[in-house]
């Protein structure tokens, strides 16, 4: 498949480049800085229309944007209006499916109380209840993508990725952390998934001490194989931190705690 992404030169960026690239995509990768096919602006329409036009993808991995907390302006610009400007680009070009990287903060302040069991796990039907202004833009692009699915018939499926890194590091990354090859097992998945309409999935890998949903992403063909547990004695031979227990009280983790608070229009 011709898939377009943006943040190509990013961390999850680069991963998922080669990885569908090794998986028989044609990838084009999208970044504001140089190192990808095309230099662009995300957040600048014109820009997007240009490059969706002259490349003419099947698909889009939308990736570009800022990965933590920032005044609320960056954040809607970071992640709303790249999306915004990507699902016009979308209708004008005839581009069917768009796959967008989301994020556990959307529904970051939800408490983890209760969603240790097998039978009760974290759904992606959640509400919504984001955790930062970062947490805020992923949570009004899934709505803005919603919009443009019922509008426009178009595919769009939302990851919502937990800690994207190697390995694990922490406590909190037992739970959420997200392999680089289950990474892009995620975006082949939602690439090809037949007609998803819209659609909502937890990007972690298999972990054993998992506690998000995986079921919504099984379903489109998502089938994680890396497990967190296998550095779990490593990291817990450290003593665990009142920062641990902390990051451990809600969804997001780090991100729900005091000290990402920070005023909406500081820049
Ligand atoms: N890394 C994680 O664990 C994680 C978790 C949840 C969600 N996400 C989301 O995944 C996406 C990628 O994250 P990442 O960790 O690779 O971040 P990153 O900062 O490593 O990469 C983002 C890339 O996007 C590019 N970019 C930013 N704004 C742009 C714009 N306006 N136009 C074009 N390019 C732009 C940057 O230059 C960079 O190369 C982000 O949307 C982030 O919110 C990441």
């Amino acid at each position: 498949m011709r898939v377009l992404i943006t943040g190509a030169a990013g961390s999850i960026g680069r991963v998922v480049s080669a990885g569908l690239t090794s998986l028989g995509h044609d990838v084009i990768g999208l970044d504001i800085l140089p190192g990808s096919d095309l230099i662009a602006d995300s957040a600048d329409p014109a820009e997007v229309h240009a490059a969706v036009a002259s490349t003419r993808p099947e698909a889009i991995v939308h990736l570009a944007g800022i990965p933590t907390e920032s005044a609320l302006p960056d954040a809607l610009t970071s992640h709303v209006i790249t999306t915004a400007a990507l699902l016009e680009a979308m209708i004008r070009c005839d581009v069917r499916r768009i796959v967008y990287a989301s994020s556990n903060h959307a529904v970051g302040r939800t408490p983890r109380a209760g969603f240790d069991t097998l039978d009760h796990r974290l759904g992606v039907d959640t509400p919504p209840r984001p955790d930062t202004f970062y947490g805020v833009g992923k949570v009004a692009a899934e709505a803005l993508l919603g919009m443009y699915v019922d509008r426009h018939g178009i595919d769009a499926v939302c990851t919502r990725i937990g800690s994207f890194l190697e390995r694990p590091t922490s406590r909190r990354n037992l739970a959420s952390w997200l392999s680089h090859d289950d990474c892009v097992r995620m975006f082949h998945a939602a690439l090809t998934a037949p007609s998803p309409g819209l659609a909502v999935l937890y990007g972690i890998s298999n972990n054993t001490r998992g506690w998000w949903d995986l079921a919504p992403g099984r379903a489109l063909g998502y089938h994680p194989q890396d497990d967190a547990e296998d550095w779990a004695t490593e990291i817990e031979a450290t003593p665990e931190t009142d920062e641990d227990i902390a990051e451990a009280a809600a969804v997001g983790g780090p991100f729900a705690t005091p000290k990402f608070e920070r005023p909406a229009f500081q820049p």
